[in-house]
């Protein structure tokens, strides 16, 4: 298996032959010394300065041999750097997986490596169409963590795309399922005309306040704890943005929440859907979309991801109007073309994108 930029798609090959089928098994490997680096912490450990292996493996207290087998590895990956005998941290080592680095991105890095245990226990979900801890209740701490992962998650993404997607004519956002806020922000940042309000559980919300107070834009802020599928939506609005948050529920529970954002937007407001979307007509591609399906297996009770078709026939089955798929630039996306808008009835013809391009609703079959 050849290692490239787009690993992604090397994961996912089409496979035809047996060597092909051995090959995309094998893929396990690469992840597995990934995470034997950040499980044993070794890129905060190396830090600035280059390391022997037998230094590093003392301080780390492994073996040398194991140690310089792993870091040629992580040296092939290009997340170190080897020169002779000795090994430094890659750019991407000292700042986003270094916990002494300000960019650290700690709690999605732990999130990441959780992931590798419950993927291991995917035979559990398929066998019961439930989530793998299906009986244990979210905790207030489960969601910190989690929220706080989602930050880690977004932070570069969120302001490339608050940069895209045009919101100037609004002047009220709802940032519906926003965690911690970090979309929100990233369109405050951008919009000096805007106020938003980040609407999740309480546990999120202490997260996205403590965010919202290390920015001045976070004075615009406001916070909305509650269950959007229990309960109305209090407020109108402008714009809702649902980001990330649709795979998580059923196409029923969806259009639920899809009638409660209608009925929470102003006249011509518009509800702006970020997410998986699948894009062809056996609904298999993108990759990634297909595959986070799976993580809705494991983890929800009735998630899943959908095409752009889907969501706009429910969209406008809910009483909305005109739906279109925005495309932002390639490579600041969260998702590949996975940004869909959807107009509340009613004349507000100003508050359609103007700089956003569309790529017109047929791509929403
Ligand atoms: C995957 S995170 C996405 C966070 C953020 N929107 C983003 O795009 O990064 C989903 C968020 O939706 C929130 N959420 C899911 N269902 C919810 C509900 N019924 N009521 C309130 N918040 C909910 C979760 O707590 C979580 O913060």
């Amino acid at each position: 298996m050849v290692l490239s930029a787009d690993w992604g798609h090397e994961m996912t090959p089409r496979i035809t032959t047996f060597n092909e089928f051995r090959d995309a098994v094998s893929g396990y490997r690469l992840p597995r010394v990934l995470l034997a680096g950040l499980e044993l912490d070794l890129f905060t450990t190396v830090g600035e300065r280059s390391w022997t292996i037998a230094e590093l493996a003392k301080v780390l207290h492994v073996s040398e041999r194991g140690l310089a087998i792993l870091c040629r590895n992580l040296a092939m990956a290009g997340v170190l750097q080897k020169k002779g005998a000795t090994y430094k941290n890659s750019r991407l080592g000292a700042t986003a997986l270094n916990a002494n680095h300000p960019a650290y991105r700690g709690s999605y890095l732990d999130l990441i490596k959780s992931h590798w245990m419950d993927w291991l226990r995917l035979l559990e979900s398929v066998r019961s169409g439930l989530p793998i801890d299906h009986d244990v209740p979210d905790s207030p701490d489960y969601r910190r963590r989690f929220t706080w992962a989602m930050h880690h998650r977004t932070l570069e993404t969120a302001p490339a795309i608050a940069a895209q997607v045009n919101v100037r004519q609004a002047k009220t956002f709802l940032d519906l399922g926003g965690g911690p806020g970090t979309y929100a922000m990233a369109f405050l940042a951008k919009n000096p005309q805007l106020r938003a309000t980040v609407c999740d559980r309480e546990a999120a919300l202490d997260v996205a306040q403590e965010i919202a107070a290390t920015h001045r834009a976070g004075r615009r802020l406001s916070y909305l704890p509650l269950d959007f599928t229990r309960t109305s939506i209090p407020g109108t609005y402008d714009v809702i943005w649902y980001s990330n948050v649709l795979h998580i529920y059923s196409p029923a529970d969806n259009q639920v929440i899809f009638k409660r954002a209608l009925a929470a937007l102003n006249p011509g407001g518009r509800l702006i859907v970020q997410d998986a979307f699948l894009h062809d007509r056996e609904g298999l591609f993108p990759a990634e979309a297909s595959l986070f399906a799976v993580s809705m297996l494991l983890f929800t009770e009735g998630g899943n991801t959908y095409s752009a078709a889907e969501i706009s026939k429910w969209l406008k089955d809910t009483g909305f109007g005109r739906v279109k798929v925005l495309r932002v630039k390639k490579g600041s996306e969260d998702w590949e073309d996975g940004i869909l808008e959807a107009v509340a009835p009613g004349s507000r013809p100003k508050m359609i994108a103007r700089r956003t391009r569309s790529k017109g609703s047929s791509r929403a079959r």
